[in-house]
Formats: C-alpha cells, sequence, structure tokens
C-alpha cells in the first residue's frame, strides 16, 4: 500500500486500528515520544482559540466527537483545513455526502461537549491538490454560524519574518502523540522551527510520501527531531510571530531526524482562500 497522506490521514481516522495495520510498514517510532503532535505538551484551547477540530460522527464514530482533522479560523466563517482531509481516501465518500461534517472550537477535550459545533455550510477543495507531491494541500471551509472575532489568527502574508527560517513556531492538534496510534484526547501543542527549503528539499526529494516544493510548502520541526506534528494533526494550523504560516500537510513518519514535517504555506494559498471567501459570499448572497 502507498504510505502517503492519505495513508497516514485515514491512520489518524480509524485509529487505532488502521494505525495498527499501516505502521508496520512504516518507519520505526520515533525516538522521542512525549506528546500533537509528537514532543508536544497539553494547551488551553481558550489560549488559542483559533485551533478548531473537523469532525463527522457519522464517518468516523462519536468517542473523540468524530475529530479526523484540525483547522484555523482565519475569519470569523472561514475555517481552513487540509485538502486531503476532505479527499474520498480519508472520508469514504464525497464531502457533500457527509451529512454531519462540523467545526469544533472552544473544545479542548474531545470527550466533553464544551465549545461550540458549527455546522459547515460550504467545502471549497482546492482543485490544484496535488496527491502525488502534496502541493496545494488547502481547503476552505465556511461555517453556517459566526465565530468570535477573537478567534480568528491572522494570516502571514509573503516577506514576513514569520516565514524565516529559525523563527520559532507552534503546531497544534489531537493527532498521534507517539507515531503509534496513541490519538491525543486534549488539544496539545508542539514549538517547532521553521526551518530552511534545503533541509525537506534534502529529506524530500520525492517518493510515495510526497515531493517538497518550497514555492507552496513550508519545512518546520527540530533538526535533531522529537517535536513533530503527526497523524490526525492535518490542517492543523503553524503559528509564528502570532500569525498562520502553514496547515499540517505531510512528513514521513513522525519526529524522526532528517524527515522534519512538512506544512501547506500560508501565503501561497492566500489568492486561492480570498477567492474561496469571495464565492461563497456571493453565493450566500443569491
Ligand atoms: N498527513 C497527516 C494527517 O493526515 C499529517 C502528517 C504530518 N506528519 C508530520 N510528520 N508532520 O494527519
Amino acid at each position: 500500500m502507498r504510505r502517503g497522506p492519505f495513508v497516514s490521514a485515514l491512520s489518524g481516522l480509524l485509529a487505532p486500528l488502521a494505525a495498527a495495520a499501516v505502521l508496520p510498514l512504516a518507519a520505526p517510532a520515533p525516538a522521542v515520544a512525549d506528546g500533537v503532535v509528537v514532543g508536544g505538551r497539553p494547551v488551553q484551547v481558550a489560549e488559542h482559540p483559533w485551533v478548531v477540530a473537523i469532525a463527522s460522527r457519522d464517518r468516523f464514530g462519536g468517542a473523540r466527537s468524530g475529530q479526523f482533522c484540525g483547522g484555523a479560523v482565519v475569519d470569523r466563517r472561514t475555517v481552513l483545513t487540509a485538502a486531503h482531509c476532505l479527499s474520498q481516501d480519508v472520508l469514504g465518500v464525497p464531502p457533500s455526502e457527509v451529512p454531519d461534517l462540523k467545526v469544533i472550537a472552544g473544545r479542548a477535550d474531545l470527550r466533553t461537549d464544551e465549545g461550540r459545533e458549527v455546522t459547515v455550510r460550504r467545502v471549497w477543495v482546492n482543485g490544484e491538490y496535488d496527491s502525488l507531491t502534496n502541493a496545494g494541500d488547502v481547503a476552505v471551509l465556511t461555517l453556517a454560524k459566526s465565530l468570535p472575532e477573537a478567534s480568528v489568527v491572522p494570516m502571514a502574508r509573503e516577506g514576513s519574518a514569520a516565514y524565516e527560517p529559525g523563527t520559532a513556531a507552534s503546531v497544534y492538534g489531537w493527532g498521534d502523540t507517539t507515531g503509534e496510534g496513541d490519538y491525543a484526547r486534549t488539544l496539545r501543542a508542539a514549538r517547532v522551527r521553521v526551518l530552511s527549503d534545503s533541509v525537506c528539499e534534502r529529506a524530500y526529494p520525492g517518493s510515495v510520501d510526497g515531493k517538497y516544493l518550497a514555492d507552496s510548502m513550508l519545512c518546520a520541526g527540530e533538526p535533531e527531531g522529537g517535536r513533530d506534528a503527526c497523524q490526525g494533526d492535518s490542517g492543523g494550523p503553524l503559528v509564528a510571530r502570532g500569525r498562520l504560516i502553514g496547515l499540517v500537510s505531510w512528513g514521513s513518519g513522525c519526529g524522526q531526524p532528517g524527515n522534519p514535517g512538512v506544512y501547506t504555506r500560508i501565503s501561497e494559498v492566500l489568492p486561492l482562500v480570498s477567492e474561496a471567501q469571495r464565492s461563497a459570499r456571493e453565493r450566500a448572497a443569491e
């Protein structure tokens, strides 16, 4: 089986069953396994209100509120996530056939009913998403109800210092904390660094996992490994200097030295996001 992001995402979804089936094919578990996100720590959702869970109990069961990916609130009615999260390989059906696709805001512990569940009114998946390289891994969800302004994280524009290699960043999610299918029930964050494109170009020249393309992707992690996003974190935010710079997209294994995390580069998808927002507004006005 191809061990690309689909399989990774699937293991995030059907865990622990699928994870058990997939991981023997995968690289060995990371050396440091403590927690998103590997090497992370629990965080309060109130302090990071722009982190949301993308969920469907219908597709993924209710134990963890139906969570299967992460997302970032970029305006009161708009959430960004990864395109691959909404693929048929992950959902089993097209997104239009998921009856209860929801964004869950303000719920750190997925076993509770705290915070709110907001219905997704519209799903826009980047038509340019390339499942072979993983380029263009972004989707825009339009919410049926607005979230508070305080939940919005600004997106870093091209040229922002937040993208500079060496910048400290944090990645957030409810994903696998060990690389072995241990899905977090409460929100976690891991501190990573923006790495130079050359690090990921060397790590990912092109394989079944994907190919690092500096134009549309962002490389982040720790040179010695240990801290990283993992399965189930996809679509979730990577934030530096108070701005959204990336969405969890892919990687080989989790937290392994020499295999950093690869993120969708936000500056690159800004025009697509505006376009999706514009068309959602037009639809709403009709
Ligand atoms: N594709 C994974 C998902 O669907 C995310 C993998 C991120 N991996 C990493 N090593 N940073 O949840």
